[in-house]
Parts: C-alpha cells; sequence; structure tokens
C-alpha cells in the first residue's frame, strides 16, 4: 500500500489507472480509523480494481469551539488498518496541501442540510460539502462510499453529486456497532466510562423508535417522545434532538408514511454523539 500526500500524485497515479482500465473505489475519512471505516473500505475493494482511502482532518467543517485540535490523529495505526482491510492507497495532505491559501469559494447547500445537524452546526455541512467537492476533482471518475452512520452527510453528498454533476457513484453502507450497540465513531475514544455505559442509549432509544412504528405507530411526537424519555435516562447526556423524519426529504410529515428515519444526537461531556435507524411503513 502506497501513502499519497499530494494532489498531482493522487492525479497522476489515478490517470495511470484508469488509462489502464482499472477502476477507482474512494472511501473518504478524517482518520482515527476503526472498523466502521474499515467497512467502507471492505465494500469498496470486491467492486473495485484499487480503493484510495482519505485522511484528512478537515478545518472547514469544525465550528469554533469544535474539537479541531482535540481530533485524534495516528497516521501509522490507520495506514495498518486501510492495509489490512484491503486499500491500495491513502491519501493524507497536510492542510496547507489542500487549502494552500484562504478559501474563497464554498459549496452552498439548501434543503436536507437544512434540518437536524444544520440547526445544531450551521457551518458544519458546507465544510463538509466543500472538501468533499475537493476530494472527488482530485480524485477523478471513482465510485465513492460513505457510512449512513452521517445519514444526513450521505444524503447531501448524493444530493450535491446529482446537482453539481459529479462523476462519482456514492455508495452508502451500514452502520457498525459495538457489541453493545454503540455505533463506532472516532470520538468514542473522548468518552470517561460513565459516560461510555450511558451512550448505550442512543441505540437503545432508536430501537424503542422503530419498534413503535413497526407496531403501527404513525404520528412522529409519540415516537419522539418516546426516544426523548429514553435519552434523559442517562444522567451523562444531555439531548441535542431526536426526530423522525421522512427518508428523503429529513423533515418530520405529519403522519409517518412510507421509508422513515429516526436519528439521535446527544452531548456526552466532550463527545457529541449521533446515530440513527430506519423502517418502512407499508401502506
Ligand atoms: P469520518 O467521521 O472519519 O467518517 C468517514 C466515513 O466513515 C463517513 O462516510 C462515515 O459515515 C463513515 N463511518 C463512520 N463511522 C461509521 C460506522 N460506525 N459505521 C459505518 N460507517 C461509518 O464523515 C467524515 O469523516 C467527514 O465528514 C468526511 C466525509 C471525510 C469529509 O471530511
Amino acid at each position: 500500500m502506497k501513502i499519497l500526500t499530494t494532489i498531482s500524485d493522487v492525479r497522476n497515479t489515478l490517470n495511470a489507472d484508469r488509462a489502464a482500465g482499472r477502476s477507482v473505489g474512494f472511501v473518504p475519512t478524517m482518520g482515527a480509523l476503526h472498523d466502521g471505516h474499515a467497512s467502507l473500505v471492505r465494500a469498496s475493494v470486491p467492486e473495485n480494481d484499487v480503493t484510495i482511502v482519505s485522511i484528512f482532518v478537515n478545518p472547514l467543517q469544525f465550528a469554533p469551539g469544535e474539537d479541531l485540535e482535540a481530533y485524534p490523529r495516528d497516521l501509522d495505526t490507520d495506514a495498518a488498518l486501510c492495509s489490512a482491510a484491503g486499500a491500495d492507497y491513502i491519501f493524507a495532505p497536510s492542510v496547507d496541501e489542500m487549502y494552500p491559501e484562504p478559501i474563497e469559494t464554498t459549496v452552498s447547500l439548501t434543503g436536507v442540510s437544512e434540518p437536524l445537524d444544520g440547526q445544531s452546526r450551521p457551518t458544519h455541512f458546507s465544510g463538509v460539502a466543500t472538501v468533499v467537492t475537493k476530494l472527488f476533482s482530485i480524485m477523478g471518475s471513482c465510485s465513492a462510499y460513505f457510512g449512513q452512520k452521517d445519514f444526513q452527510q450521505l444524503a447531501i453528498i448524493r444530493k450535491m453529486s446529482l446537482d453539481l454533476s459529479l462523476d462519482v457513484r456514492v455508495v452508502g453502507c451500514p452502520i457498525h456497532r459495538e457489541t453493545d450497540g454503540l455505533a463506532m465513531s472516532s470520538r468514542n475514544i473522548y468518552l470517561t466510562a460513565d459516560e461510555r455505559s450511558d451512550s448505550v442509549v442512543l441505540n437503545q432509544a432508536l430501537a424503542k423508535a422503530i419498534a413503535a412504528i413497526d407496531a403501527g405507530e404513525t404520528n412522529p411526537t409519540v415516537v419522539q417522545n418516546l426516544m426523548i424519555e429514553h435519552i434523559d435516562s442517562a444522567v451523562t447526556g444531555e439531548l441535542d434532538y431526536a426526530e423522525v423524519v421522512d427518508a428523503r426529504t429529513l423533515l418530520t410529515p405529519e403522519v409517518l408514511a412510507g421509508e422513515v428515519r429516526a436519528l439521535v444526537a446527544v452531548q456526552f461531556g466532550k463527545a457529541r454523539l449521533i446515530d440513527n435507524m430506519g423502517t418502512t411503513i407499508n401502506a
């Protein structure tokens, strides 16, 4: 496996691969990799001739006061995980390589970026969309693998790729969890022992919500209150949001129907955790 650090090295390498008829799979990440990230690499490997993982903690998507400086960074461990999962290349650029000058051009979003995390982190998704657009431009024609863990991010990337005619096939992959149900996240290492044991409430609240919907509940407020009540039982956590929405628009309908998604965000000390679960209501 090769580690590339410059944009021109990535372009030359992948252009040569494509010229030789090899298809490219791309897994964008911010590093501090875990088995959830590895599952994206494992999804790409059988579908593409070469797989490249980007590792870049993108300053644009962190608001002042968020954990940009504290965000865990360990390239050696990440490289070992990528190699074991079957990746061919890592792209690990410096901030200077990605942003040689103060940026004056960004991607602006409306629609699916507005509810949920869009309310709690108003500048976050524009930072994500801008860096992903840059990364897609650097990679060229490829299939790109994203986790449903960040369900709203995946919806935004899909819509952005369609709206801007980006030469990328966006692939959504299932959420990987610890054995007690906590969704794997690079931020889980921030949790104290008490916070870690309380953090299972996200998954449990979502499971309750989905069970209620599957049993016939179609009032989103009733389902939302079930989740809020359960999350409030966690002493160390503070609820940000618990919502049940239409899986396409990410808006809360008056009556739940079709494909729906329950999503939660909870602050545990330094760690803001998100999770989600879906179901389909058959008419
Ligand atoms: P990061 O949080 O490192 O996540 C990289 C990818 O891994 C995302 O697509 C995310 O949804 C996926 N992922 C994280 N935890 C997962 C889990 N438990 N199961 C399955 N997939 C999981 O998301 C970002 O980085 C950044 O915003 C990025 C897209 C790289 C732009 O900077």
